[in-house]
């Protein structure tokens, strides 16, 4: 945990432009930046960066925020890592709340293993360039096999020579913790005291965390693997747990970000080749079955999963095996086998980048559909086998559940049922009662948080273009004025007042009605009543993002206020000014105006339905609300006409 002070501390440190430049290069265009968005594939820039308001925006793609967005978004961390990415980069010292004992002794041992690590890298690094063993067994191997020298140092491959303790000597050596050494894996005990090498005369290649730092390693055997197993790989530890990695991750992110796909392959080699051949957006599962942890690192870069296997590899079934998690996860998932006992490694050593591309293209399967064909054959002219699968493909389809996947579900009926050569009626029937049946299973609150992702889903459409969209005329009003706070609510209106104090006389009788905009004002008067100062840079750096995604849609699409006014008001036009002491005018009054207009017409329609006696209040409340409506629009057209 941080402490409140040094987020404080990291918070003011903080500029936008020296961050976000650090990845973007950015170009001044008047009080703005300008640069290429680091989210999506662009030529011309559309990705500005405004450092008065501490702000990017992409008009391309529409990703928005603050620095700390910026890099939880960019480096795809958390909040709490993001902090540390930017106290690291500013030299400030964090202060962390209470951790416990074991805690802190799993940091300890988690960052002592990295240093092994990194130093055993560097290692076997030196011996495959350095060495005359090296260079003559592990480095005549790779480049038969077409690796070039670049792309070796880039996944920082390396060699572990023949005899048996070469590591062991330089790690005891550079007195490394001998009790921590056999953790890695990298070596082991013999004989109670001594240390030897693990993967002798191997070929090694180092597995990377997703920001680059080495957890573990995979260490073949050169040429074909005889009485040996072909891999050895690091054993489970603090630093090393296999179900949360993907080989090449850290190499493979930002073109699997820019590309919006992630190809997914079986081998080491299979992503060496692959990014030496310029397809860079690709990992590798090591082989496995997928894991729910290693779909949710997939999805944060991206919703489309294109799984490349050699096509009589037990590693189809194996994926087969990861495909309900993945549509429960939302990906999309896509299939394409290769051909003739080659790999993705072999083949595109064979065919060429641009042909391998094609291929892959054109041979896409969806993988529900690539399943459904395959079980198809199987089954035959066999009823009872087809029975079963049309159960099996109809709980395949109802595992599709998120609210925004409802199409996509639809679809699959239709290409299913066609497929099937069933009725696409039955079809609906059928998963629908699968899908009440799984929710009938599971616990209420698995069923309770889907609602709730359901609801939210609802009131919270995804951009935030499209969010201004959906705020109705009432609600962009109080967002005005909002605006006007955050604005200018700590600058003085008059001798005694501030502009926050006199805007919240003002509206006084005219309460919010807007359940999110009640949320801000609440928490913009706290924070005032509390002389915390707020400001729009206040409510930027809120841990929680609705509020952040408000400040942000509220300061960047400020709610044009002549657009429909100068109709209503006797065609007046009103000029745009920005001074602010109008703008604040200006923005109060079109707000009371807007509400009084709502009591004309609920008075209205009151006065249609009462008895007598009421009908002479509810006139007399007419009058008074049409006073007020002349004093305000007396207000602003001294203010237009001037
Ligand atoms: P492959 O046998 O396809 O290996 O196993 P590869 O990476 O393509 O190697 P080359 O091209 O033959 O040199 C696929 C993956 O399965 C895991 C490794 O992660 C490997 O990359 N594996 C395989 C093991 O962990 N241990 C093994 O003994 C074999
Ligand atoms: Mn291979």
């Amino acid at each position: 945990m941080i402490t409140p002070a040094t987020i404080e501390q990291i918070k003011n440190r903080l500029d936008i432009i020296d961050v976000v430049g650090e990845f973007v290069k950015l170009k001044k265009r008047g009080s703005n930046y300008l640069g290429n968005c680091p989210f999506h594939n662009e030529k011309t820039p559309s990705f500005t960066v405004s450092p008065s308001k501490e702000l990017y925006k992409c008009f391309g793609c529409g990703k928005s925020g603050n620095t700390i967005t910026f890099v939880m978004e960019h480096e795809k961390i958390p909040y709490v890592d993001a902090l540390r990415w930017l106290a690291a980069r500013y030299n400030i010292e964090i202060e962390e709340a209470q951790v416990s004992e074991q805690q802190k002794q799993q940091f300890q041992t988690a960052d002592s293993l990295f240093v092994i690590n990194s130093f055993a890298a560097k290692f076997f690094d030196n011996q495959l360039f350095n060495t005359e063993d090296g260079q003559a067994i592990g480095l005549s191997y790779l480049k038969e096999r077409g690796f070039r020298e670049e792309i070796l140092k880039k996944f920082q491959i390396g060699y572990n020579p023949q005899a048996k303790d070469t590591l062991a000597k330089a790690l005891v050596t550079n007195q490394f913790n001998k009790e921590l050494l056999p953790r890695t894996g990298l070596v082991a005990v013999r004989n109670e005291t001594e240390l030897v090498d693990n993967y002798r005369g191997r070929i090694i290649f180092p597995i990377h965390n997703i920001s680059g730092k080495i957890i573990g390693f995979g260490a073949r055997v050169i040429g074909k693997a005889i009485n040996a197993p072909k891999y050895i790989n690091t054993p489970e530890n603090e630093l090393y747990l296999k179900s949360k990695v993907l080989y090449g991750s850290y190499f493979a992110r930002t073109a699997i970000d820019k590309q919006d796909e992630c190809l997914l392959v079986e081998g080491y080699t299979d992503v060496v080749s692959l990014h030496q051949a310029g397809i860079e957006n690709v990992v590798a599962s090591g082989g496995t079955s997928l894991t729910i942890d290693q779909l949710r690192l997939v999805k944060k870069y991206t919703n489309n999963l294109t799984i490349i296997y050699d096509g009589d590899s037990a590693g189809v079934k194996a994926a087969l095996r990861g495909l309900d998690m993945a549509l429960e996860e939302g990906l999309n998932v896509r299939l394409v086998l290769i051909p003739d006992n080659e790999d993705p490694d072999s083949y595109v050593n064979k065919v060429g980048t641009a042909a391998f591309q094609q291929f892959i293209k054109d041979n896409k399967k969806d993988f529900i559909i690539f399943q459904l064909e395959v079980m198809l054959k199987d089954a035959g002219n066999d009823i009872n086998q087809k029975n079963i699968l049309v159960n099996h493909v109809a709980e395949t389809i109802s595992k599709i559940n998120k609210a925004e996947d409802f199409i996509k579900q639809q679809a699959y009926i239709k290409q299913c049922a066609a497929i099937l050569k069933i009725d696409e009626g039955g079809l609906i029937t059928l998963v629908n009662k699968l899908k009440r049946d799984k929710v009938a299973k599971d616990d209420k609150k698995a069923a309770a948080a889907e609602i709730n992702y359901q609801n939210e889903f609802e009131q919270y459409p995804e951009q935030q273009e499209e969010q201004t969209l959906f705020v109705s005329q009432d609600e962009k009003h109080e967002r005005n004025i909002i605006r006007v706070l955050l604005e200018y609510g700590l600058h003085s209106f008059s001798e005694t007042q501030t502009i926050a104090d006199h805007v919240f006389s003002e509206i006084n009788s005219f309460p919010f009605e807007s359940p999110e905009m009640i949320k801000m004002l609440d928490l913009y008067k706290s924070q005032y009543e509390q002389g915390l100062q707020p400001t729009t840079k206040t409510f930027l750096y809120f841990e929680d993002h609705t509020i952040r995604d408000l400040a942000i849609s509220i300061t960047l699409f400020p709610y044009e206020l002549s657009s429909n006014w100068d109709k209503m008001y006797e065609g007046k036009t009103i000029t745009n000014t920005d001074t602010k002491d109008m703008d604040v005018l200006m923005s109060v009054n079109y707000y009371k105006l807007k509400k009084l207009k709502k009591m004309f017409d609920q008075n209205q329609a009151d006065m249609e339905v009462a008895s007598i006696d009421n009908q002479l209040l509810l006139l007399r409340i007419h009058m008074e609300l049409k006073e007020v409506e002349r004093e305000i629009t007396k207000k602003l057209g001294t203010v237009i006409l001037k």
